[in-house]
C-alpha cells in the first residue's frame, strides 16, 4: 500500500507515519508538507533514511504540486494537514480558511482527478461544538463549531461531504477528540504545561480551569486511523474518543504530581474567547464497526508523555527557542543531497 500523508511533519502525523510503517510491511509513505511553525522534521528524523519513506516540502494549496505528486500513483491519501491551533485561529483566522478550506478542497480535486481509491480527512470533534453535561455527539449530531478553527474543519467536513455525494468520490471522515503524546508541539494544553514546569515557569489555566476535554493518546488515535484506512466504509464518518472527559485542571494537577512539581505553579488566567465548556463523543460507530478500542489509560499516556519530554530536552528546548525550523535548510536537505551522492 503507497499512502500520500499531508502534514506528516505535525504532531499527529509523524506519530502516524511512525506507527504505519511499524504496524506494516511493504508499505510506501510520502510525506507531503509545507513545515509551517508546526512541521518539524526532526519527529521523523529516526525515519528518514528508510527506503519506504520519502518527504517532499511543499503546500497543499498549490494544485500543481499536489498533482505532480498524485502522478505517481497511490492507493490512499491521508490528509492531516491543516492550521490546528485554536488560540492561533483567534488571532487570525486567514490561514485557517486558506489551508483547511482551500487546501482540503486542493486535494480533494486532485485525488479526484487522480483516481486515489481511498482518502481519508483527518477531522476533530470541535466541529460539534461544546456539549451538555451527560451529552454526546455521534457522527449524526448537527454540526456547531464555536471557534474560527473549528468552523474552518466543519467547513472542509461539508467539503469532503459534497465530494462523496456529487462526485461519488471515496472519501471517509474521521472526528477525534483531543490528542497528546509525544512530538506535540508545546502550544498545546499538555506539552505547554509540562515544558512549563521543566522551564519553571506559571502554568495559565483559562477560565475556571472546568472546561472537559476527552484526551486520547495519540498512538490509540493513529491504530483508529489505521483501521478506518483499512477497513472503513466510504462516504462513512466515525468518531473516535476515549469515553472519559477531564476538567483542565483536573490534567493539570496530575501533570504537577507527575513532575513532583507544585499546584503553586498554576495561575487562573482570561478565558478564551468562546471557550467551549466540554467535549464528548459516541465513539460506538468505530468501536463496533471496526472492532477499535483504545489501549492506553489517562494515567499511563501522561507518565509516558512526561518520560518522553523529560528525556527529551533538546526537542523541548529546539520547539520552544525556534530553533527547530532551520533544521530543514541546515541539515535535511544537505544530508539528503549527500546520501544521493553515495
Ligand atoms: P499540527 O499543527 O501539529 O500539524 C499540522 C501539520 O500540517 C504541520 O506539519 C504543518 O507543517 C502542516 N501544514 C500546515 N499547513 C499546511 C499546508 N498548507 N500545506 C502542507 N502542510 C501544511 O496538527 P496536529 O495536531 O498533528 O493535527 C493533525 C490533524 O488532526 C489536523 O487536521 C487536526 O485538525 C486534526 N486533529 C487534531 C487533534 C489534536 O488533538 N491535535 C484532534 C483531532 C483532530
Ligand atoms: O478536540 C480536538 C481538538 O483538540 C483539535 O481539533 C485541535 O487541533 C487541538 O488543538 C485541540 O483543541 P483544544 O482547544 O481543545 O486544545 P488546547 O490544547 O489548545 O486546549 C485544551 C484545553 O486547555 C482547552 O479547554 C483550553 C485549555 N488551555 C489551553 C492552553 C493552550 C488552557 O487552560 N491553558 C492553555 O495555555
Amino acid at each position: 500500500m503507497k499512502v500520500l500523508v499531508t502534514g506528516g511533519a505535525g504532531f499527529i502525523g509523524s506519530n502516524f507515519i511512525r506507527y504505519f510503517l511499524s504496524a506494516h510491511a511493504g508499505v510506501e509513505i510520502v510525506n507531503f508538507d509545507k513545515l509551517t511553525y508546526a512541521g518539524n522534521l526532526r519527529n521523523l528524523a529516526d525515519i528518514d533514511s528508510q527506503p519506504n519513506y520519502r518527504f517532499v516540502r511543499a503546500d497543499i494549496c498549490d494544485a500543481d504540486a499536489v498533482d505532480g505528486v498524485l502522478a505517481e500513483g497511490f492507493d490512499a491519501v491521508a490528509h492531516f494537514a491543516a492550521e490546528s491551533h485554536v488560540d492561533r485561529s483567534i488571532a487570525g483566522a486567514r490561514e485557517f480558511i486558506r489551508t483547511n478550506v482551500e487546501g482540503t478542497w486542493v486535494m480533494l480535486e486532485a485525488a479526484r482527478k487522480r483516481k486515489v481509491p481511498r482518502f481519508l480527512h483527518v477531522s476533530t470533534d470541535e466541529v460539534y461544538g461544546s456539549m451538555a453535561p451527560k451529552e454526546m455527539a455521534s457522527e449524526k449530531s448537527e454540526l456547531a463549531p464555536n471557534s474560527p478553527y473549528a468552523a474552518s474543519k466543519a467547513a472542509s467536513d461539508l467539503m469532503v461531504r459534497s465530494y462523496v455525494q456529487t462526485h461519488k468520490f471515496p472519501a471517509i471522515i474521521t472526528r477525534c477528540t483531543n490528542n497528546y503524546g509525544p512530538y506535540q508541539f508545546p502550544e498545546k494544553l499538555i506539552p505547554l504545561m509540562i515544558s512549563n514546569v521543566l522551564a519553571g515557569k506559571k502554568l495559565p489555566v483559562y477560565g475556571d480551569g472546568l472546561n472537559e476535554r476527552d484526551w486520547i493518546f495519540v498512538e490509540d488515535h493513529c491504530r483508529a486511523l489505521d483501521a478506518v484506512l483499512q477497513k472503513g466504509r466510504i462516504g462513512e464518518i466515525y468518531n473516535i474518543g476515549s469515553g472519559r472527559p477531564v476538567p483542565n485542571i483536573g490534567i493539570v494537577r496530575s501533570l504537577l504530581k507527575l513532575l513532583s512539581a507544585p499546584d503553586g505553579l498554576i495561575e487562573f488566567v482570561q478565558d478564551r474567547p468562546g471557550h467551549d465548556r466540554r467535549y464528548a463523543l459516541d465513539d460506538s460507530k468505530i468501536r463496533h464497526e471496526l472492532g477499535w478500542q483504545p489501549q492506553v489509560d489517562l494515567d499511563a499516556g501522561l507518565q509516558h508523555t512526561v518520560d518522553w519530554y523529560r528525556a527529551n530536552g533538546d526537542w523541548v528546548r529546539e520547539a520552544t527557542s525556534g530553533e527547530y525550523q532551520e533544521y530543514y535548510e541546515k541539515f535535511y536537505v544537505k544530508r539528503r543531497a549527500t546520501l544521493a551522492q553515495l
